[in-house]
């Protein structure tokens, strides 16, 4: 019990400020579970008008808490309140914690990483929600990388408690421990791990997808017949095919191929060549109406 108390009083403090970078799917998702929580929470985008859309969606979605009796309409004025837009990225100097959920390519993060410790303080708390690239690769050229952390959320973050907190290689283990007691206290389940390529989650689903993709290349079954299999007999929510066409087929793909480049093209990890023909004609999944499935008219068949 002692060393819970220990652990909960290393959070960030709920009247200190989270600022997230990156407002699309995660950032915004991200927000949202530090708004309720009670933290003031700053967005920043560098699209410009994209951090007051976010903070319209996010006002919109505690609307909807509050219809479904989730949320009182005094704790939704209060969240309100502490939401605000930022213009400029010095608008985010007292973060107590900056969780950046920006587009995920190494140059572009390094210097959003690079120009954000001009403007926050020395013991403010930095953090990717990457998902596929190396934590110590982003806090490489950090004059601090000690207080630079990975906080892996996955999609909805609002919905879905798993958090993989990454200790990159210069990572203060006195900053991971504030970082995982952060999220436990956000109602997450976190869980501590090393930079390793694809984390926990994203490395052992790997075969999971590709060796669904080898039975379908080798005319086995169809994807709706994989998909059925697995999740009548092997027990998943959802079966790989299915479940790429929510996660985007660009996006899944891509997490495959940094896993395998990240192991020096590790036969293990190989790219599929049929879902890299998915991506090529734009099929990407739930978000273009087609992938595995169609999703025409919010009916889902097989595609022919
Ligand atoms: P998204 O494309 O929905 O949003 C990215 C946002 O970042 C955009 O609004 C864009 O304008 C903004 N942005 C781009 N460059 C910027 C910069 N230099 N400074 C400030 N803002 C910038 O992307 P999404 O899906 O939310 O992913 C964001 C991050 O989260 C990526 O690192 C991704 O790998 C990771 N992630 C994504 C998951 C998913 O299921 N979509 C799950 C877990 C992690």
């Amino acid at each position: 019990a002692t060393e819970a108390v220990t652990e909960a009083a290393r959070a960030v403090g709920r009247d200190r400020t989270v600022a997230v970078v990156g407002t699309g799917t995660m950032g915004q998702g991200i927000a949202q579970v530090a708004l309720v929580a009670g933290h003031p929470v700053r967005l920043y985008d560098s699209a410009s008008g994209r951090a007051e859309e976010a903070v319209a969606a996010l006002t919109a979605r505690l609307d909807r808490l509050v219809e479904k009796g989730r949320l009182d309409a005094p704790a939704r004025e209060d969240a309100v309140r502490r939401l605000h837009a930022a213009a400029e990225l010095d608008e985010l100097a007292d973060a107590a914690l900056v969780i950046e959920a920006i587009v995920e390519l190494l140059p572009v993060k390094q210097q959003l990483f690079a120009d954000l410790e001009k403007v926050v303080g020395d013991d403010t708390v930095l953090a990717t929600n990457t998902s596929s690239l190396s934590v110590t690769a982003i806090a490489g050229g950090l004059r601090l990388p000690g207080r630079f952390v990975g906080l892996h959320f996955f999609n909805p973050a609002p919905l879905l408690p798993l958090v993989e907190v990454v200790s990159g290689f210069a990572t203060d283990p006195d900053v991971a421990t504030r970082a995982y007691a952060t999220v436990k206290g956000w109602g997450k389940t976190p869980v501590r791990c090393a930079d390793t390529p694809g984390f926990i989650v994203n490395r052992v689903a790997r075969p999971f997808y590709a060796e669904a993709l080898r039975v379908y290349e080798e005319g086995a079954a169809d994807p709706a017949t994989i998909d059925a299999a697995l999740r009548e007999c092997g027990g998943f929510r959802m079966g790989p095919f299915e479940l790429t066409d929510l996660i985007g087929q660009d996006v899944n793909e891509a997490v495959t191929r940094s896993v395998w480049e990240s192991f020096y093209q590790d036969p293990k990890f190989t790219p599929s060549l049929a879902q890299r023909r998915l991506v090529e004609s734009g099929r990407l999944g739930r978000k273009t109406g087609r992938g595995w499935f169609s999703y025409a008219e919010g009916a889902v068949r097989p595609e022919p």
